[in-house]
């Protein structure tokens, strides 16, 4: 299976399965001399984690990561890690499998899953938790995530889910000191209330729903990105598109640009007191003809509904049977709110990765 690898200086590989041994992947391209602790990837990885609520998935990982190779510790310091410039290592073990919950569609495909496609392409599948298609390589990617935000000195990357189903957050209410009081990134306080009711309701059915995740990046160099190619909007579309279970994103005001008028839209500039142009708003998202303008970099992805439900569904077996699926294995009831960290450190990988290519070709930053 090809395609293990994103960027294209921070250049990201992952390998393993969600029932196999350990997960793990490679950072090559980091540059020598960054410093970062183990603690810290875990801090983000402790965010992603399973079984943080009850409206997580109850599947109980460690997700501890060992860092393997290409760094030094510093002198006089078991903690601070520094990076040598050769190819990173990481490991995460798989310690909660429970890969009979998953006997019921070892041949049948589960609606709305990759379970169909893998079979058509590969022609062999590890229906234990869907393999490669399995959220949990993601783990992987919010360590890598760690390690992209370091390169980029002064780079703050956060994310919060705005919608959960049809219900918005008020973003009258936006406070980013709320995100951390709920189990639901959600930084308005009076929603975080509201979704807990709605989302428990759908738990019980067994059933799921979708979500909208913002993710903000402040302190992202201007220049970053090219007007064609390499634009710092396509990178990270594809960089969030590449999760699992996202079916759209938007950069800055996305699809509402379209119901605008150039007066509406455009964001009008004026002399900043640094010398530099101040923008009046801020509908482009930080980038203008691919290319960052030192403005906050706003990016928002749609999640589906988690396809592995507890109703039954018709479906076909591998041999083109009708039958009916219901999965049996744990299950995110709104994979949102774990998607959270992971588009973080996705759109740290493709900054830091822009962040490079531009150093790389000219010689500054
Ligand atoms: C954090 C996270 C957790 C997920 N957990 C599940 C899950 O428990 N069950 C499931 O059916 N899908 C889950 N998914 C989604 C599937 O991995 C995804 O729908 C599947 O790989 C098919 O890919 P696609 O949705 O991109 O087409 C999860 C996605 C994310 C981001």
């Amino acid at each position: 299976m090809s395609y293990n690898t994103f960027g294209h200086m921070f250049r990201v590989t992952t390998w393993g399965e969600s029932h196999g041994v350990a997960i793990g992947g490679i950072v090559d391209g980091c540059p020598p001399g960054i410093k970062f602790t183990t603690g810290e990837l875990q801090e983000w990885l402790d965010k992603r984690k399973p079984g943080q609520s009850r409206f997580t998935t109850q599947r109980r990982e460690a997700d501890e990561v060992q860092v393997l190779s290409g760094v030094l510790s510093k002198e006089g310091s078991d903690e601070i890690l520094i990076t040598t410039g050769t190819p990173i290592s990481l490991k995460i073990d798989n310690t909660d499998q429970r890969s009979k919950d998953y006997s019921n569609i070892k041949d049948r495909y589960r609606p709305g899953h990759a379970d169909f496609a893998y079979d058509v392409k590969y022609g062999i599948r590890d229906y234990r938790g869907g393999g490669r298609s399995s959220a949990r390589e993601t783990a992987v990617r919010v360590a890598a995530g760690g390690i992209a935000r370091r390169v980029v000195e002064g780079l703050f990357i956060r994310g919060a889910l705005v919608q959960i189903g049809d219900k918005k957050i008020n973003r009258d209410h936006w406070d980013w000191d709320e995100i951390s009081n709920n189990p639901f990134f959600c930084p308005d306080k009076e929603m975080a209330l509201e979704w807990e009711t709605y989302l428990d309701h759908i738990r019980k059915k067994g059933s799921s729903i979708g979500a909208v995740i913002e993710i903000v990046a402040d302190g992202v160099p201007a220049g970053l990105g090219a007007p064609i190619y390499a634009k710092l909007d396509q990178d990270i579309a594809s960089h969030l598109m590449s999760i699992n279970a996202v079916k759209g994103v938007e950069i800055g005001n996305g699809f509402e640009a379209a119901t605008l008028s150039g007066e509406e839209n455009a964001d009008e500039m004026r002399a900043g007191n640094d010398g530099n142009p101040m923008f009046l708003s801020n509908n482009a998202g930080g980038i203008l003809g691919g290319i960052s303008t030192g403005q906050s970099v706003v990016a928002r992805f749609a999640v589906k509904p988690t396809s592995s439900i507890h109703t039954l569904r018709k479906s076909v077996d591998a041999q083109g049977r009708e039958v009916d699926v219901q999965t049996k294995g744990r299950h995110d009831p709104c994979v949102g709110i774990r998607a959270v960290p992971i588009g973080e450190a996705m759109v740290a990988c493709a900054i830091a990765d822009h962040y490079l290519m531009h150093r790389g070709q000219t010689g500054r930053i």
